[in-house]
């Protein structure tokens, strides 16, 4: 009897053993090189919930890896590079090979990708880039200097006669992305402040750098330290307040807004309509959220650029997938980040306003018709 029991005991240790190996394996069929033998294979840590565009990406991620075999972890920092580097460490522990971050802030999030590069992971800065480190393997992003080009240049096209008054606003100082907006806005804006098309109202600091075609980053902080949002739609309408209030009535009338995205834009252009001086404005914006194409539609925001987070989405996992295989991702190019040149993949925008909004994003299958009313 005693005999019976310890071979059937030992029958159960093998064939849960078994088990266990099997229920390994099946969660890590990421190519030979790439198996590892832990929980997670691939980290993915964005910025915040509290903003449709980073809730956008978690849903691209999902419908992406939704019939796919790789092992992921998304997690949110909800602004907070302290939570963003716990983010991070739990990623580690669960034996990620390869991370894929959305700083909540550039320069601060180099402590949490410094950590994982010690434990050997390739670390792929999405949409943000982190600065001053070495430890950023990859950086896959959008155009961010076009989505600036293309906002002025909206601008621009809609601006009628001369002395336009132009308000500026601009993102967090602490995201990398805000002065590249910036510096795209600044090279098509700025010969067109020196030729009288525009005239800046809300920014002394702009007002000294107008005649400078080309602004250091320092010059830039200098202007973002005036008009920036920090990506906070109730800062926005906060400092559009106070300008509105502070400026004489010949700024006002028929005005241009260069509004760094869609969050702030809503804000902004709310706060503009309330105001019985302004007589109309063209506000631009950024990431094609759903309540920003019902504003467009509606005629309350002028335009959008559009990022196809799917493209994005597509490229970060190709490139994830190419490490864990153990091929070299392929780059178009680099930024450099302050201490290092990062290989980068970047995507096209496109811009999106009334007369498009159905074949870009609609016929494109990004959203349905159904999710707006007055197409
Ligand atoms: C992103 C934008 C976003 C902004 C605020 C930027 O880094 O590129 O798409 O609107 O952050 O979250």
């Amino acid at each position: 009897m005693k005999k019976v029991w310890k071979s059937l005991s030992l029958f159960l240790v093998v064939t849960l053993l078994a088990g266990m190996l099997a229920a390994c394996n099946s969660g890590e069929q990421v190519g030979d090189s790439g198996a590892s033998d832990s929980g997670v294979s691939v980290g993915i840590v964005l910025p915040t919930k509290d903003e449709p565009r980073w809730v956008q990406d978690e849903q691209r991620f999902k419908d992406a890896l939704a019939d796919s075999d790789y092992t992921t972890e998304i997690l949110f920092s909800q602004g907070s590079s302290a939570k963003e580097k716990e983010n991070v460490e739990t990623l580690i522990s669960k034996g990620i090979k390869v991370l894929i971050i959305a700083p909540h802030d550039g320069a601060a999030a180099g402590a949490a990708v410094e950590a994982a590069k010690q434990e050997g992971i390739t670390v792929i800065a999405y949409d943000r880039l982190i600065t001053e480190t070495d430890a950023v393997d990859y950086y896959v992003t959008f155009d961010s200097i076009a989505v600036g080009m293309a906002q002025a240049q909206y601008l621009v096209d809609n601006a009628q006669g001369t002395n336009v008054p132009l308000y500026l606003y601009a993102g967090a100082a602490s995201d990398n992305n805000a002065f590249l907006f910036f510096e795209g806005a600044w090279s098509v804006l700025q010969p067109k402040i020196a030729d009288g098309t525009f005239v800046i109202a809300n920014s002394s600091e702009a007002v000294t750098l107008q005649d400078k075609a080309e602004l250091s980053r320092d010059e830039m902080g200098k202007i973002l330290g005036q008009v920036t949002t920090n990506w906070d739609p109730s800062e926005a309408i906060n400092k559009a307040q106070t300008h509105l209030t502070a400026v004489s009535e010949d700024m006002k009338g028929s005005v241009a807004i260069l509004a760094p995205n869609d969050g702030t834009a809503r804000s902004i252009a709310d706060t503009f309509v309330s105001d019985n001086v302004i007589t109309d404005f063209t506000i631009t914006g950024q990431d094609a959220e759903k309540a920003s194409i019902q504003y467009i539609i509606d005629g309350k925001q002028s335009m959008t650029v559009f990022k196809d987070v799917r493209t994005l989405v597509k490229d970060a996992m190709g490139m994830a997938i190419d490490i864990l295989d153990g091929n070299t991702p392929e780059t178009t190019g680099s930024y450099n980040n302050g201490k290092t040149d990062v290989k980068a993949k970047q995507t096209d925008v496109i811009v999106v306003e009334q007369e498009n909004v159905k074949m870009e994003l609609i016929d494109s299958e990004y959203y349905e018709a159904s999710e707006f009313t007055g197409l």
